[in-house]
C-alpha cells in the first residue's frame, strides 16, 4: 500500500512530539507515530500513541466519524498522524492527552506479531527488530545511551583523546582460544578482542587515550554474562601504576551510577530495579587480593552465607508460587479481556521468575562445592564472582591474580608463583566482573613466550618497550555487563540492540 502523504494535512497545524505536548496546551497540533494500543469505551476510542519520545493517549469520539472509522480496527503498530487539541489530564501518562479531530493512516500494518499477551524470550528475541518498539527494550536502550555518553564525557573532561583502534587484527589481544578468524585476501586475520595493544602505543604519543568500540570473543559459554560481540570502553594512561588505574575506574563507575540514577530513576523503577543498592555505590570501593578471595571462598563463613541465601531463596520461591496460584484463581473468575491480558502477563512473569530461581537453586550446591574446593592459580569462575560480590554493598576490586590465569601483557610481581598487578572490578548483588585492567608488563618478550605465543607476531608491540617505555596501564569496561547490573537485569542479552551469543545470530 502506498504511504499516505501527510505533509498536506499536517502543514495547517503545528507538528510536535509527545515529549513537547506540554508546550502546546490548548492548541491544535499534529503528532506522527505508531498505534501502541487501543481500548474501546463504546462511543469513544482511547488510542495509545507512541512516537519515540513517549506515549500519549489520543481520544477519538464517535462524532469524529472519519477518525473513528479510520482507527476503530486499525492494527496495532500501524503508523498514523493525528491532529487534535492538547488537553491537560493528570491521569494521562505524560500529563497531556489529545482530543482527536483528524486522523491520517500512514501505513495500516498487518496483525503485529508481538501482542499484549505473554511471549517467551525466544519468540521475543526472534522478533527483536519489532520487539524494540516495546517499552522495556526501548527503556534499556535509552539507559545504554546515557551510560555510553557518561563514559565518553568522563574521559573527554579529563583530557583523554579518543583513539579508534582497528577491528581487523593480525593476532590475539587476549586469549588465542577465543579468536574469530576472518579471511583477509587469503590470509587469516581476526576480529579484535580488545583495542588495548594499539592504545598502549597511542598513549606513548598522546599521554591519556581511550577507545570505544565493538569487540569479539568466540567464547563457547552459554551464560547470562557472555556475548560474542560486545562493546568495551578502554582507557590507557602513560605514567600510571595499578593504584592510578583503580582510582580512575572507581571514579568512572561512581559517575556512571550517579548519572544513570539522576536521569533514569523512573525508567529504572519501571524495569523493577531496586534503587537502594545503586545509591550505596560510593567511593571508596573495597579492595582485596586474589589470595584473600581464594581464602574467603573456602571459608566456613562463605558456606554459611550461601546456605542462608538458599533458605531465603526457597522462601521466595514458595511466595511466588503462592502468588501465582492466587492470580490463576483471579483469572478463572474474570470475563474482562483487559483484565485477563493483565493477569496472564503477571502469571507469565511469575512463572519465569520461578523457573529462573529453581534453576539457580539447583546450581547452588555445585557452586558451593566449587568455592569450597577453590585452588590457587585458577581464574575466578562466574559463580565465585557471584559469591564474593554478594558479600559487599559496593563494587569490589580484586587484585594480584596469578600470572598463569591472566593475559601476557600484565606486569608481574616476581615470586615462586608470580602474580600480576591487575584488577577486576566485581559489581555487587552477584553481578560479578564488569571491568578488567592492569599495569602493563615491561619485560614483554618473556611473557609472550611464557603464554605459548610467538614474539615475532608482536614485533610492533615489542617496539613500545624498545623506545622510551614508561609505566602505564588501563582497563576495559564492558558496556553490556555494566548495563545489566545498573538495570538489574538477569541476562546480558537485553542490553544490546541485536545480541550475538553462542546460540543467536538472528536477526
Ligand atoms: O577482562 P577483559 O578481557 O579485559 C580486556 O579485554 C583488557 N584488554 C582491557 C584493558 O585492560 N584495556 O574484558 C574487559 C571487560 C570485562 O570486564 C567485561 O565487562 C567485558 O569486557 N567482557 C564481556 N562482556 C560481554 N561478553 C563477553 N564475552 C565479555 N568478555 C569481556
Ligand atoms: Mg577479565
Amino acid at each position: 500500500m502506498p504511504l499516505h502523504d501527510v505533509t498536506a494535512d499536517a502543514c495547517m497545524h503545528t507538528s510536535t512530539t509527545i515529549r513537547e505536548l506540554g508546550e502546546h496546551e490548548g492548541q491544535v497540533v499534529t503528532l506522527r507515530g505508531w498505534l501502541a494500543g487501543r481500548r474501546s469505551g463504546g462511543k469513544i476510542l482511547f488510542l495509545t500513541l507512541r512516537d519515540g519520545t513517549g506515549l500519549c493517549q489520543a481520544i477519538v469520539e464517535a462524532q469524529q466519524a472519519d477518525a473513528f472509522a479510520a482507527t476503530e480496527k486499525l492494527p496495532r503498530e500501524s503508523s498514523l498522524s493525528v491532529t487534535g487539541a492538547v488537553r491537560r489530564d493528570a491521569r494521562a501518562a505524560g500529563g497531556f492527552e489529545i482530543a482527536v479531530q483528524q486522523v491520517a493512516v500512514l501505513h495500516a500494518g498487518g496483525e503485529f506479531p508481538i501482542t499484549p499477551k505473554p511471549h517467551g524470550i525466544d519468540f521475543l528475541m526472534e522478533h527483536r527488530h519489532l520487539w524494540l518498539r516495546s517499552r522495556r527494550p526501548a527503556t534499556i536502550l535509552r539507559i545504554r545511551h546515557t551510560l555510553i555518553e557518561t563514559c565518553r564525557t568522563f574521559f573527554n573532561a579529563r583530557g583523554f583523546t579518543l583513539i579508534d583502534t582497528p577491528i581487523l587484527s593480525p593476532g590475539a589481544g587476549e586469549d588465542a582460544q577465543t579468536l574469530f578468524p576472518v579471511d583477509y585476501f587469503g590470509e587469516t586475520v581476526y576480529l579484535t578482542q580488545t583495542g588495548q595493544l594499539y592504545l598502549e602505543s597511542a598513549c606513548m604519543a598522546l599521554g591519556k587515550v581511550y577507545c570505544f568500540g565493538p569487540t569479539f570473543r568466540a567464547e563457547k559459554s552459554k551464560t547470562r554474562r557472555h556475548l560474542t560481540e560486545f562493546w568495551m570502553i578502554e582507557p590507557e594512561v602513560a605514567f600510571a601504576e595499578l593504584g592510578d588505574v583503580m582510582a580512575l575506574a572507581e571514579a568512572l563507575i561512581c559517575a556512571c551510577v550517579a548519572t544513570v540514577l539522576a536521569r533514569h530513576e523512573a525508567d529504572l523503577i519501571a524495569l523493577g530495579r531496586d534503587l537502594e543498592p545503586l545509591r550505596r555505590v560510593q567511593a571508596p570501593f573495597p579492595r582485596m587480593t586474589y589470595s584473600e578471595v581464594a581464602e574467603r571462598l573456602r571459608s566456613d563463613a562463605t558456606r554459611q552465607q550461601i546456605e542462608t541465601e538458599m533458605a531465603q531463596e526457597r522462601r521466595q520461591l514458595q511466595a511466588w508460587i503462592d502468588q501465582r496460584g492466587t492470580l490463576e484463581l483471579k483469572l478463572a473468575g474474570t470475563q474482562r479481556t483487559w483484565e485477563q491480558d493483565k493477569l496472564q502477563l503477571e502469571i507469565h512473569a511469575l512463572r519465569t521468575e520461578v523457573e529462573d530461581l529453581e534453576r539457580d537453586l539447583e546450581n547452588r550446591p555445585r557452586h558451593m562445592e566449587l568455592a569450597a574446593s577453590f585452588t590457587w592459580g585458577k581464574d575466578l569462575g562466574g559463580s565465585d564472582e557471584t559469591i564474593i560480590s554478594r558479600q559487599f554493598e559496593r563494587p569490589v576490586f580484586v587484585t594480584h591474580y596469578p600470572a598463569e590465569a591472566k593475559a601476557f601483557y600484565m606486569k608481574r610481581v616476581p615470586g615462586d608463583r608470580p602474580v600480576v598487578l591487575n584488577m577486576d572490578l566485581l559489581a555487587p548483588e552477584g553481578y560479578g566482573e564488569i571491568i578488567g585492567g592492569s599495569q602493563r608488563v615491561d619485560v614483554l618478550e618473556a611473557a609472550i613466550r611464557d603464554k605459548g605465543l610467538k614474539p615475532e607476531d608482536y614485533d610492533w608491540y615489542l617496539d613500545l618497550r624498545r623506545y622510551g617505555s614508561v609505566p602505564h596501564g588501563g582497563f576495559g569496561l564492558g558496556i553490556e555487563r555494566t548495563l545489566t547490573w545498573l538495570c538489574g537485569l538477569k541476562h546480558v542479552r537485553e542490553t544490546i540492540p541485536f545480541p550475538r551469543t553462542l546460540g543467536r545470530m538472528y536477526p
